[in-house]
């Protein structure tokens, strides 16, 4: 067990956990903050995604906990002001991208990291950087309808 110091959506938390129990299960199962999906728990569907240092997407997953120590670590809960939904989640709903909603809080994570590296995407860099963010529902259109609106409202 190591003692552990975790900011997460701005809120400082103190733990002692195993060093190498995934940030997802501290997020998810110590912490209640359940938008982070648990999908294939194997770093390949991008259910988990979160923000560490900025707008570094990571699996929450594959995270262990003692490598985001002092990090900041933001995720869906965490990324709208007050009562005001980021562009992102505003263009989601505007487009009405969701279905079963499942992998939604990853897509929009991952879709945030794309325009604060690249705020006018083209659809190839849409499909390039959402490619690893699984929707079994197929939502893959109104991704990227979504991601184009937030790049005009974000001018
Ligand atoms: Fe983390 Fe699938 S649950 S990548």
């Amino acid at each position: 067990m190591v003692t552990i110091e975790l900011r997460v959506n701005g809120r400082e938390h103190t733990l002692d956990l195993p060093a190498d129990m995934p940030l997802l299960t501290v997020l998810r199962e110590l912490l209640g903050i359940t938008g982070p999906k648990n999908g294939c728990g194997n770093g390949l569907c991008g259910a988990c995604t979160c923000h560490v240092d900025g707008q570094q997407p990571v699996r929450a997953c594959i995270t262990p906990v003692s490598s985001v120590t002092g990090k900041d670590i933001v995720t869906i809960e965490g990324v709208a002001d007050g009562t005001t939904l980021h562009p992102v989640q505003q263009a989601w709903i505007d487009e009405d991208v969701a279905q079963c909603g499942f992998c939604q809080a990853g897509q929009i994570m991952r879709a945030i990291s794309l325009l604060a590296e690249n705020p006018q995407p083209s659809d190839e860099d849409i499909d390039a950087a959402m490619a690893g963010v699984l929707c079994r529902c197929g939502t893959y259109v109104r991704v990227r309808r979504a991601i184009h609106r937030a790049a005009r409202s974000e001018r």
